[in-house]
């Protein structure tokens, strides 16, 4: 009762809209140098035999979590493009067969890439798959969530702007020791755009080694940063986003989506959406038309958890790209706020950030306010986007810290969002520090939907007595 007790501060957190002073964390880490690792160290390791598979990613394959696309790179010749799997490693009877491609930049030649998309799975099952040939094939495997359902439980890991250096190790590390069953991954990848000419494509495949160790195993959400744009007129590499689109597919057709760089997909209680925010998105383009039509699929009876993902935050306070979502603010946060978004996670902003629920759609009210005000119906705000690239860490916030910024803190790390059932999650934002893992910021995020009084009451009593009791175990991490 008393664990209880101490608790309940944290369940009223996630009600308040405001009126707390926010915190500007002091905390200070010895950082390791914001430098790539080199390509010769053991993270970038090649796997061995001729012509293994590497760079080994899956994602989810379909709108409801039924289906997973395995995309890998063979490097001297296209090989196998079969899939075999099954739901015991001595016995992988299934086979899918996918596709294979590869492509240019500038005089980079890119290997043999190849996606494979396995459907009609069993939910919440462990299936193992192989891929390649001979002594050169490698084995994985992974998990397909629990079916659709109000109160199936998920954990999400979200992690930005990423990179390769020792701090993006970390990173990556801690995150797999929060066992995630799902990776929400708002944008920047490899920062190969820092590179010139043919390093370019080398570094996207030093990248896509590195990401390898976690990406094989969890489905990792895509969404699209700057640092996936690579405009490159010196060397002739015009056209936006294509060693991104050539390398990371999205199920963007199940949700009925016209390009990969916005889709949704829904999975055990959530329903995730993925804006691009450097693509168009005012009034009447594709993104606009589809963001709309999709909000009224969402279903908050089947899926009450509404998430979305983007690259630049809307709601920041740190000098670095300061303002930089706000045209997408303007265009989007009224149906934010209308469609009860829980939680909206971005990167972008190389430092860790969380908002109160606020908003600030009411510009043309008479008060002529333009500013963000406490607003029970809108979502949380988290910037991520500190997973640890070579630009480093985005160290100087504004100050005064502004009433709508509940918590921030310049230094690396993840969150985690662990869905308990359809009225509770618990948040965690867990910080680098020297290579442990430190849970920081953290709090219970109560449903948008079931958190209205009177659907609240429909439920049975015990709903929120048995989450309270793991809420206890959760905050000893
Ligand atoms: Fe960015």
């Amino acid at each position: 009762m008393l664990v209880k007790l101490l608790l309940l501060p944290f369940v009223l957190l996630s009600c308040a809209t405001n009126g707390n002073a926010g915190v500007t964390s002091a905390f200070i880490r010895t950082e390791w140098p914001s430098v790539d690792i080199p390509l010769d160290n053991e993270v970038f390791a090649v796997p061995k035999g001729h012509n293994a598979p590497q760079q080994v990613h899956i994602t989810q394959g379909d709108y409801d979590g039924k289906a997973v696309i395995i995309s890998w790179v063979t490097p001297d010749e296209p090989g196998s493009n079969k899939v075999r799997y099954g739901l015991s490693e001595g016995k992988l009877d299934l086979t899918a067969e996918g596709t294979v491609h590869n492509y240019t930049f500038y005089n980079y030649k890119s290997g043999h890439i190849h996606r494979c998309l396995i459907d009609n799975l069993q939910y919440d099952t462990k299936y193992y798959y192989e891929i390649g040939d001979g002594d050169s094939s490698r084995r994985f495997w992974f998990r397909t969530p629990l079916p659709i359902d109000p109160d199936a439980p998920q954990k999400f890991g979200i992690i930005g702007d990423l990179g390769q250096t020792y701090n993006s190790l970390s990173t990556l590390e801690h995150c797999s020791q929060t066992g995630a069953e799902t990776i929400l991954f708002v944008g920047d990848l490899s920062y190969a755009d820092r590179y010139s000419y043919n390093d370019v494509g080398i570094r996207w495949d030093s990248w896509g080694r590195f990401a390898e160790r976690s990406a094989a195993y969890q489905p990792w959400l895509w969404s699209a940063g700057n640092h996936e744009i690579e405009y490159f007129p010196y060397m002739g590499e015009v056209i936006p986003f294509r060693n991104y689109l050539q390398r990371y597919p999205t199920p963007y057709l199940a949700s009925k989506s016209s390009s990969p760089l916005w889709y949704s997909v829904r999975r055990a209680s959530a329903h995730i959406i993925v804006l691009s925010s450097y693509s168009p998105f005012v009034k009447y383009t594709p993104q606009w038309e589809w963001l709309r039509e999709e909000f009224t699929r969402v279903d908050r009876e089947k899926t009450p958890w509404l998430i979305v993902l983007m690259h630049a935050p809307i709601y920041n306070s740190n000098d670095a790209h300061f303002m930089e979502g706000e045209s997408m603010r303007v265009v989007f946060e009224s149906w934010f706020c209308h469609y009860k978004v829980d939680i909206i996670f971005a990167g972008h902003v190389h430092a860790y950030e969380r908002s109160y629920r606020i908003s600030n759609i009411k510009y043309n009210a008479s008060s002529g306010s333009s500013n963000p005000v406490p607003d029970k119906s809108a979502p949380v705000y988290v910037t991520v986007g500190d997973g640890g690239n070579q630009e480093g860490l985005a160290q100087r916030f504004r100050d005064p810290q502004p009433d709508f910024s509940a918590f921030r803190e310049a230094s690396y790390g993840h969150s985690t969002l662990e869905i308990k059932n359809r009225t509770h999650a618990i948040y965690h934002w867990n910080r680098n520090d020297d290579g442990k893992r430190i849970p920081t910021d953290s709090f219970v995020l109560l449903n948008q939907y079931w958190g209205l009084n009177r659907r609240r009451r429909k439920l049975k009593k015990n709903h929120l007595h048995s989450v309270l009791s793991d809420i206890s175990e959760s905050l000893v991490v």
